[in-house]
Parts: C-alpha cells; sequence; structure tokens
C-alpha cells in the first residue's frame, strides 16, 4: 500500500470481529514495522507486551476507565518506553523527550502497517500508568505509552475532521492571528 493512502486511510477503529483472530505472525510483523522507526541517536528505547489472557484485556480496559473495546480486540499491543535506556544517552532530555517521542514514531508505525494489512487499531493513552504497571508486571524505569488494541475491524470510522494546512502552517516564523 501507498504510505500516503495508510496514512490518509487509517481510521481509529473501537469495535472489532469477536470471531476473527490475529495470529502471532501478524503481530510479529506489526512489531517489525515499529522498530524500524526513528529514534535519538538510534536508542530504539521501546519494548512490546503481547497481551491475548482475557483477563488481563479486561483488567487493561478497567485502568483505562473501563474502555470496554480494548478487551473485545483479540489482542492488546501495550507499547513501552525505557528511559534508562534513552537517559544512558541523553540524559534527562533523553529520558523525559527523546523517550517518548520514539516510542511515539513506533507506535504510529504500527497503526499504519496495521491498516495495510487490513486490520484495525486506536491509539489508546488514557489509562492509569500504575495500573497498567501492576497488571502488567512492568518495572520501574519503563512507562507503559499506549495500549493498541488491535482486530479485523467491525467497520472503518468515517474520517474525523482535520485542521486545514493553511491554518497550522506558519512561514519563516511563527505567527499569531
Ligand atoms: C496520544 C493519544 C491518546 C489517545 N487516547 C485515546 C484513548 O484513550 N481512547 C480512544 O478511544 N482514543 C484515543 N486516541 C485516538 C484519538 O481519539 C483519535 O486518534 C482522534 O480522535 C482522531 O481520529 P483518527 O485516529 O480516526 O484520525 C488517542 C490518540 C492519541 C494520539
Amino acid at each position: 500500500m501507498d504510505v500516503l493512502e495508510a496514512i490518509k486511510g487509517r481510521r481509529s477503529v473501537r469495535a472489532f470481529k469477536s470471531d476473527k483472530n490475529v495470529s502471532e505472525k501478524t503481530v510479529e510483523e506489526l512489531i517489525d514495522a515499529a522498530r524500524w522507526a526513528p529514534s535519538a541517536g538510534n536508542i530504539q528505547p521501546w519494548e512490546f507486551i503481547v497481551v491475548r489472557k482475557p483477563e488481563t484485556k479486561s483488567r487493561l480496559a478497567e485502568a483505562a476507565f473501563k474502555q470496554s473495546f480494548i478487551d473485545e480486540a483479540p489482542v492488546v499491543i501495550v507499547v513501552c518506553a525505557d528511559e534508562n535506556r534513552s537517559s544512558l544517552g541523553y540524559g534527562q532530555r533523553g529520558k523525559t523527550f527523546y523517550c517518548i517521542q520514539d516510542t511515539a514514531a513506533a507506535i504510529q508505525n504500527i497503526h499504519l502497517a496495521a491498516y495495510s494489512l487490513g486490520l484495525g487499531t486506536c491509539w489508546v493513552g488514557a489509562f492509569e500508568e500504575e495500573g497498567a504497571r501492576e497488571i502488567l508486571k512492568i518495572p520501574q524505569g519503563i512507562r507503559p505509552v499506549a495500549l493498541i488494541p488491535v482486530g479485523h475491524p467491525l467497520k472503518f470510522p468515517s474520517p474525523r475532521t482535520k485542521r486545514a494546512v493553511s491554518e497550522i502552517v506558519h512561514r519563516e516564523v511563527f505567527h499569531v492571528e
């Protein structure tokens, strides 16, 4: 699939077919796409937890303020950022800034790759971090950044409105209207 087609066609999917699984091979394909993301100093501070157990998914949905569609996807990929790894290279800026940016780029790769394979995903950032940490036994220094439910979409939502280029672009300096 053409990259611009994927960028423009992807939607946040929050309803999945209950009778269709996502194979482990496909999940690895998504994580393979993630690891090709750029990262500051090529430090690659990302880690991925693949969750399939219904009980764990339902606890994650609970920690995500009862966003029940998380529970309905056959698999949830939890993308984490290793602050320690980034701070070794870049100190405080690595820990608080690069680490999250790098991981966000990996997350977007997962969404685009999933879309190109006909799968639906949603970037879930609204969750209790300490809750997710406890459920998934994530050690200190590693931050869960996004929960990504992955499944076969029941439907692709229509596009959300996006701010126009003319509204967001500044030429030479930041202009305030
Ligand atoms: C950092 C971040 C956090 C988000 N958290 C949630 C979330 O907790 N629950 C949810 O349903 N969608 C979440 N979204 C998805 C957005 O709602 C969605 O991307 C936005 O409405 C635009 O829709 P689109 O992805 O279909 O273009 C999140 C997206 C981002 C980038």
